[in-house]
């Protein structure tokens, strides 16, 4: 049988998401960690000595450039994912860009074309719809475990601070919750139930003019609702319930890197399933896009590019309703 095509990792931006992927990727299938790019060259051999990358660029152009590069780990803070990954993606790479994907619709549509135009793989790293439970929460949801799910709430929250984090409670990096971890229920929300027809949200922002605490319904043709929260300055339980017709799955603290699920079910004993997660989980997103990349696929049909576009719309609209904008959008989303 022929050896499978081993995809040759390059990683842009030095960070901590980028320190946990670098940790991770060993454990995916048949890749190779070739490259790190870094604004500073210090920061890329620091790096690159830690994880033994044999390549390693002063400037994320340099990178780009690297002709043995297969696919790009974008992991620079969220703004810069628009231009990150459209220059990714016009150097021939493939891209796996973190989440939120973009900013916004408007950013979102740009990089997606960018894909189209340039016939290349893009995906955004919802890593967690990659984790063993989420692959058996659909496989449950696929047989109809709990008959039609009717409700989902789902929180995301913790406590952070100005001082201690500065690009979540900056407005010029796109801080807030919504966008860095509210993004997960509002994930979860769709692969279970779809886009929502109506939403309610409410924030508080701070006195950094972020949103620190989000709270959103969603509301289904079907007649189903989502609760969803998110929050970086107030810990919340971090737990995910969905009530269907005919039972209940729980997905404990912390279901979005969750190695448990709990069915419960009218008449029955309660059933735990536990599926531990190797490392930080984040190589079970780098074999789906080796998986996509050996079979040609441009995108992958777990985290399609359409699914991302419509979340940014999502996140767009929940916005709209805090009239909340970043200072680089040139008007209210
Ligand atoms: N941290 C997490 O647990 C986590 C989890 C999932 C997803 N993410 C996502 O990953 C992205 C990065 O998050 P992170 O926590 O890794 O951020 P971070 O620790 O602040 O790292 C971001 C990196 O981006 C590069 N960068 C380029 N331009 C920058 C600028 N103007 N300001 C600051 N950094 C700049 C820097 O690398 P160089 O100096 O080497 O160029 C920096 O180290 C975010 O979109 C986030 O939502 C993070």
């Amino acid at each position: 049988m022929a050896a499978k095509r081993s995809i040759r990792w390059g990683i842009l931006a030095t960070g901590e998401i980028a320190h946990q992927f670098a940790a991770d990727l060993p454990a995916a299938d048949g890749a190779e960690l070739l490259a790190v790019g870094s604004r500073e060259l210090a920061k890329a051999e620091k790096f690159a000595g830690q994880f033994k990358i044999p390549r390693c660029y002063n400037s994320y152009d340099k990178l780009l450039a690297d002709k043995d590069i297969d696919a790009i780990y974008v992991a620079t803070p969220h703004p810069l994912h628009v231009e990150n990954t459209i220059a990714a993606l016009q150097a021939g790479k493939a891209v796996l860009c973190e989440k939120p994907f973009a900013v916004n619709a408007a950013e979102a549509r740009r990089m997606i074309a960018a894909a189209r135009q340039h016939r290349r793989f893009c995906m955004e790293a919802m890593w967690t719809r990659f984790l063993p439970v989420h692959v058996r929460l659909r496989e449950l949801l696929g047989q109809g475990a709990i008959g039609q799910v009717q409700m989902l709430t789902a929180d995301f929250g913790f406590a952070s601070s100005p001082e201690k984090e500065d690009r979540l409670f900056n407005p010029a990096m796109a801080g807030g919750s919504l966008l860095d971890v509210g993004v997960y229920p509002i994930a979860l929300s769709f692969m279970v139930l779809g886009p929502p027809s109506r939403i309610i949200a409410q924030a508080c922002i701070g006195p950094t003019g972020v949103d620190e605490r989000a709270a959103m319904i969603f509301r289904y043709g079907t007649g189903a609702l989502a609760l969803l929260s998110s929050a970086i300055a107030t810990a919340t339980p971090q737990e995910a319930i969905l009530c269907g017709s005919e039972g209940r799955i729980r997905l404990p603290r912390p279901w979005w890197r969750g190695e448990k699920i709990i069915l419960s079910r009218p008449d029955r004993e309660d059933e735990v399933i536990e599926l531990p997660i190797v490392g930080n989980g984040l190589h079970y997103e780098a074999d789906e896009v080796a998986r996509c990349l050996r079979k040609g696929l441009r995108q992958s049909r777990i985290m399609p590019l359409a699914e991302t576009l419509k979340i940014a719309r999502t996140m767009d609209r929940i916005r709209r309703q805090w009239k909340l904008s970043y200072p680089f959008e040139s008007h209210l989303i």
